[in-house]
């Protein structure tokens, strides 16, 4: 049997190389045509190039701070809010605000003093001083200096702007990185792989890390130009709104090298929530997603059949386990082309979709923006007659190879053409598609050398100002989304929105998910994912998640498991593979992995209340549900490199396990005290402790005052775990779990006495309490008595059912923090 296994997986991996392969002649013609293209369509460069803006010749104020008049440049400072500033030096061509969600800023008052030597504009929260040779210092009204940058430089048709880092400085962001969490610990590696004394420079270019990547890979899928920097001095934000090809290196100093547009950037300080609050502000948030979506994933390159989905729905429910959603890749389609679904092997979908929806199980269908370059194509021919797809500079079609072959592709900077992409998903969603994952949208092409996209001189519509692929490139994918989650709520408007995109830009949060792409299948990957899906978060977009088990290879059993265990507390929990690797589904291994992964699933889903309050946090405030683990600490600079763990909110540390055989690991915990989840142990933070992990547990911590909300059989279950002195809060948010009605959010409050704890219920909001029961577990103290309302009540050992109260007291005894 595991002979024959064995050589259909070898078959399989012989047939899909093949089918590779088959692309190969189409991708040599493009990279040529790639290449002549580029030779005949250089960038345009400008004549004003500058090694400094040279002086500064006067300042006035302006209705939000001032503009200064350089000798060659013209700098505009901008206070948006007291603590968030616009700078835009020019010349350059200015940004079409694709990342900007929010232009109706209040008023600001802002202050302009002028000294010798330079000029400072100030809110009554920074100020920034603007050297008469055009460097910038940003201060707190404290007058203590977080950014000091140098006098910018223009070059060609783009800008290089640097800032001094000091030593201690940690950087994160930029997007989706395949690195360290802190990016200036990356090094750049030789051609061997081994790590040398320079820094990474991180690449600005929207990138199919095709068939695999790993630890290093760069760039990858969704590239931001924002970063957080992190000194003694507290933690202040950039985001530069230019999309056009740029580099970043951060060694002594940071250096972003833009290859044309305007220099404007937005810089604001604060601690690092205060940071991502303010950024999404400015460049939106994610809304509310459907609460199904936060449930468990499956996905395959390898199902081609409406039997094969069934089945596979099926093993769910054989195993007993829960599942939210299945994701049909591009072999359902008929040739792989946009918006089709084979008939014949789909034959009444909306039926099925149905069967499915039953199960409680979504159809979710990829999009690639590529369509058939094919007079067969109707879609082709419709966008013609739209003029929809974007065209070389000499006004041909612009043609490349993607999975239907010859393809062209819509031009999403153009309004029209998103309406009509918009249009295309509406009788899938009539059939019952529940979302979409947007695949291959950097736009990525086939290629055998060179970069795997359309070639930079590609013309753009931009709203009508017209540019090219070097400044379109990046926010192609966001555009798509746009287009996508656009149709979702005009089309179906009862429902949230699903779409996870591979590619994006600043302010993909408003319109779609992300998947960390086409990981490689090994325990260094896997330790990655938490760098990557933590930087994704504080670069705005909350919901991320791998491959789980990677997506090219066959992972061992407990690499399979461990990975799981992981991404179980992630917010995007999918598992998807390759089409030439073995099928892979949480029962694929048998025991004792099908068990354990059954058990963390229902935790994943006994959470969902922890995960869904979490989800509305960010709506609110843009906040992450999986954050850094120095996100409530920002002044215990033992965390700021730590990237073998996270927190999934504030209550949960989560701690993966990354080696074969690895039986305990070494955990960093933060100040305070921390709960083990397994056995209710108390821990005293601000400490390294060894925690066991045998198979069936990864370390969990709580944190020491928090209540954690699950739920199961329709009753609420509240986890309290008491602070060590004095009170905490926390809430639980509700609604339907999907459309836009009522909504209600129960707010607990607890206080520590010494003999006992204190509870205190508010409710808020209209929507009716959707559990029939309620079950307070208790831990970290052994009750003696407990009333509630005033009234004596019975309970069971560390339990407790009840109906709903104002106020509940548990009379007893405190367990103390051990010592490790
Ligand atoms: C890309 C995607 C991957 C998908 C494959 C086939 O490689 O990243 O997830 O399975 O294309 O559509």
């Amino acid at each position: 049997m595991d002979f024959l296994k064995q050589i259909s997986l070898k078959w399989k991996y012989f047939t899909g190389t093949l089918f590779y392969l088959s692309y190969s002649p189409n991708a040599y013609f493009y990279s040529r045509k790639r290449d002549r293209l580029e030779r005949e369509f250089p960038p345009p460069q400008t004549r004003e190039a500058f090694d400094n803006p040279g002086k500064l010749l006067r300042a006035e104020p302006n209705a939000r701070g001032a503009n200064f008049y350089f000798e060659q440049a013209e700098l505009e400072i901008s206070f948006l809010t007291p603590d968030l500033v616009r700078v835009d030096w020019k010349p350059g061509i200015p940004p079409v605000p694709y990342g900007i969600a929010r232009h109706d800023w209040q008023e600001v008052e802002t202050k302009l003093e002028e000294a010798d030597d330079s000029t400072a504009v100030s809110s009554d929260t920074l100020k920034v001083i603007v050297s008469i040779d055009g460097s910038l210092k940003f201060c707190h009204s404290s007058g203590q200096i977080f950014r000091e940058e140098l006098p910018p430089k223009r070059k060609g048709g783009g800008w290089i702007h640097q800032a001094q880092l000091r030593k201690e400085e940690h950087i994160y962001g930029l997007g989706e990185r395949a690195f360290a969490l802190n990016l200036r610990a990356a090094r750049e590696t030789t051609e061997k792989g081994e790590l040398t004394e320079q820094p990474k420079t991180f690449q600005m270019w929207n990138y199919d890390a095709a068939g695999m990547y790993g630890v290093g890979s760069d760039p990858m899928y969704i590239c931001i130009p924002v970063y957080v920097g992190m000194h003694q001095q507290g933690s202040y934000l950039i985001f530069y709104e230019n999309s056009f090809e740029a580099s970043f290196t951060f060694d002594d100093v940071a250096t972003a090298d833009f290859e044309g547009g305007e220099l404007r950037y937005y810089v604001t300080s604060g601690t690092p929530a205060q940071l991502v609050e303010r950024y999404t502000e400015l460049t939106g948030r994610a809304p509310l997603p459907p609460r199904w979506a936060l449930g468990y994933h499956q996905s395959h390159w390898g199902y081609r059949t409406e039997e094969a989905v069934r089945e596979e729905a099926k093993g769910f429910a054989a195993h007993n386990l829960p599942l939210s959603a299945i994701h049909l890749d591009i072999d359902v389609q008929v040739g792989f082309r946009a918006f089709t679904i084979d008939p014949d092997r789909f034959p009444k979908l909306a039926s099925f979709t149905q069967e499915l929806l039953e199960q409680g199980v979504r159809f979710i269908a990829i999009m690639n923006p590529g369509i058939k370059y094919s007079r067969h194509s109707n879609l082709f021919l419709e966008g013609q007659i739209l003029d929809a797809f974007c065209r070389q500079p000499d006004g041909k079609l612009m043609v490349a190879p993607v999975w239907p072959g010859w393809c062209v592709f819509p031009d999403f900077t153009n309004p029209t053409v998103r309406k009509w992409w918009s249009r295309q998903y509406e009788y899938l969603l009539d059939v019952g598609v529940a979302g979409f994952w947007h695949d291959m949208n950097e736009p990525a092409a086939f290629i055998l050398w060179g970069d795997r996209s359309l070639p930079k001189p590609t013309q753009h519509f931009m709203e009508g100002r017209g540019g090219d692929h070097r400044e379109a490139h990046n926010v192609y994918g966001l555009l798509q989304a746009k287009a996508g989650y656009e149709s979702l709520c005009g089309h179906r408007p009862d429902q949230r929105p699903f779409i996870v995109s591979r590619a994006g830009w600043a302010g993909l949060q408003r319109y779609a998910w992300t998947w960390t792409g086409d990981i490689e299948c090994t325990w260094a990957a896997m330790r990655l994912t938490v760098s990557t899906v933590v930087g994704l978060g504080l670069s705005g977009i909350p919901y991320s998640g791998p491959d789980i088990g990677g997506f090219q290879g066959n992972p061992s059993a407990e690499l399979y498991l461990r990975w799981f265990q992981m991404a179980n507390f992630l917010t995007f929990c999918r598992t998807h593979s390759s089409n030439n690797v073995a099928h892979r589904a949480p029962w694929t291994y048998g025991e004792p992995y099908l068990s354990i992964i059954r058990q963390f699933l229902q935790l994943r889903y006994k959470l969902l209340p922890y995960f869904y309050t979490l989800a509305w946090e960010a709506t609110q405030k843009g906040y992450p549900p999986v954050r850094p683990l120095f996100w409530s600490n920002p002044d215990d600079s033992k965390l700021w490199g730590v990237d073998d763990a996270f927190l999934l909110g504030d209550a949960l540390l989560i701690c993966p396990i990354f080696e074969e055989g690895a039986r305990s690991r070494q955990v960093t915990l933060p100040k305070g005290h921390w709960y083990n989840f397994w056995d209710d142990r108390l821990l005293e933070g601000s400490q390294q402790v060894n925690l066991e992990a045998p198979l069936e547990q990864i370390p969990l911590l709580v944190s020491a005052g928090s209540i954690l909300p699950m739920e199961e059989d329709n009753q609420l279950i509240l986890h309290l775990y008491p602070p060590v002195q004095g009170s905490s809060e926390a809430c639980v948010y509700s609604d339907a779990g999907d459309g836009y009605g009522e909504s209600r959010l129960d707010k607990f409050r607890m206080v520590r006495f010494d003999d006992g704890l204190e509870l205190m219920w508010q409710q808020e909001g209209e929507y009716a309490f959707p559990y029939k029961t309620i079950h307070l577990h208790l831990h970290g103290i052994k009750l003696q008595q407990t009333w509630m309302d005033g009234k004596e009540v019975a309970f069971e050992g560390k339990y407790l059912e009840c109906a709903k109260f104002g106020q509940a007291y548990f009379k007893g005894e405190f367990v103390a923090p051990e010592l490790l």
